[in-house]
């Protein structure tokens, strides 16, 4: 089993990769692989809705990360998106990488490679605006059909620098049980694939605007 996990802070060892990294330490020792992508701190261009992944099958903006994180999902049985709160909301840059790897996995394959698995999103600030950034995640996931997996509290954890991190140790409580929680899906999940509990398939043909 494998979890990948998307780490949004341009900072590459920062506070949220250190709340990855606790959940991390709870998968390895439930033998779980993982794997954390860092999206960095180069730019990262933001969806154009051009549709021209549903040509491509990707998004149309190559080497900035997100086709290969769409590449990696293929083979992932879960996930863990993690950032850092700005201005109460998640960074610029992650809801720039989810937008276009959602919207192109959508095109690609209707979200395939991401529906039915385990899903969790993780978010650290000074002070506040965690539940608002949190809940912007979590509706990648629950537009996606993914399952949004819980905690002993909503995933979040406080701090300002990684130095800080060890000073929350309810935020870091809440990451290791939320790393088990995944770990228990997971498993219930393969136990149903190998006794023939398959995902259900959808109804479709039915897409409206509100005005037609
Ligand atoms: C532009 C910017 C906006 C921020 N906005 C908030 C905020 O709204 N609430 C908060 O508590 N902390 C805020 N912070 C602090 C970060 O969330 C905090 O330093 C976090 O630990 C950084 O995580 P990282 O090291 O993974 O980047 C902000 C930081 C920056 C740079």
């Amino acid at each position: 089993m494998k979890v990948l996990m998307l780490n949004g802070s341009w900072n590459q060892d920062g506070s949220t990769k250190a709340g990855l990294d606790e959940m991390a330490k709870v998968f390895a020792a439930e033998g779980v692989e993982t794997e954390i992508v860092t999206i960095g701190g180069k730019p990262i261009a933001d969806c154009i809705a051009c549709g021209k992944c549903a040509e491509l099958k990707h998004c149309v903006f190559e080497n900035d990360g997100v086709n290969d994180f769409a590449a990696k999902a293929k083979d992932a049985d879960g996930f863990v998106f993690g950032s850092p709160v700005y201005y109460a909301h998640p960074s610029g840059r992650i809801q720039s990488f989810l937008d276009r790897l959602f919207f192109s996995t959508m095109n690609a394959d209707r979200y395939a490679s991401l529906r039915h698995k385990p899903c969790a999103s993780i978010v650290v600030a000074r002070r506040a605006g965690t539940s608002a950034s949190f809940d912007v995640l979590n509706k990648y996931a629950t537009i996606s059909q993914m399952i949004v997996v819980g905690s002993s509290y909503w995933n979040e954890f406080h701090a300002l620098t990684k130095d800080d991190v060890p000073q929350d140790p309810e935020g870091l409580q809440t990451l290791r049980n939320l790393a088990r929680n995944m770990v228990y899906v997971m498993k219930c999940q393969k136990a149903g694939r190998d006794s023939g509990i398959l995902p259900p398939a959808n109804e479709s043909g039915v897409f409206t605007n509100f005005v037609r």
